[in-house]
């Protein structure tokens, strides 16, 4: 089996990213973590897949005067990887048609609500103060619209009496680690 190359585009912590790394380790697993490509330079995330050996770029995007430059810098960087697929994992740029045009249909994110409930940022804080019983996370394919494209896969969390966004978000997290390995699993076969 000839392993997809995906590449990871992240804005800070990299849990799933390292979620990600970790799965594909596995010779079973059908892709391999190539790239690893954040905005920000203080990015954790970088730190942890340069150590583990994967390639890095940090691309600011406070450089550049348009989002489409900024865009085309990351696809110009994508393309030099010769990548197969795109995760993102916490990429906190809204991103133009530019980049996520040339990755249609290879391109997935995951966002911690069931969408299409709550899309944008906050989810926990916003699905709590609605008294929601549940929330969860979602694994989608991108399209030009934030946070919204075909979804792939998605579990649900039990919001439970007491819930801070916190404590909601470090039970969601639990899930997005099990669940972007499993998704990126079955786009990569499907690729
Ligand atoms: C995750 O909750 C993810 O769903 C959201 O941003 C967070 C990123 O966390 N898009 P990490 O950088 O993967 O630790």
């Amino acid at each position: 089996m000839k392993k997809k190359r995906v590449g990871v585009l992240i804005s800070g912590r990299g849990s799933n990213m390292l979620a990600l790394i970790n799965a594909a380790r596995n010779s079973d697993y059908p892709a391999e973590i190539a790239f690893v490509l954040s905005n920000k330079a203080d990015a954790a995330g970088i730190e942890t897949a340069s150590k583990l050996g994967i390639a890095t770029q940090v691309i600011d995007h406070r450089k550049f005067s348009s989002r489409e430059e900024f865009d085309a810098a990351i696809n110009a960087a994508f393309q030099a990887h010769k990548l197969d697929l795109i995760a993102c994992a916490g990429f906190m740029r809204i991103m133009t048609p530019v980049l996520i045009s040339p990755w249609k249909g290879r391109m997935i994110n995951i966002h911690p609500s069931l969408l299409p409930l709550y899309k944008g940022l906050h989810t926990h804080e916003r699905a709590i103060a609605d008294g929601q019983k549940d929330a969860g996370c979602t694994v989608h394919f991108v399209t030009a619209e934030l946070d919204d494209g075909p979804i792939i896969a998605q579990v649900r969390v039990p919001i439970l009496p007491g819930d801070t966004p916190e404590t909601l978000a470090a039970r969601v997290l639990i899930e997005e680690h099990k669940l972007y390995p499993e998704a990126l699993r079955r786009v990569a076969l499907k690729n």
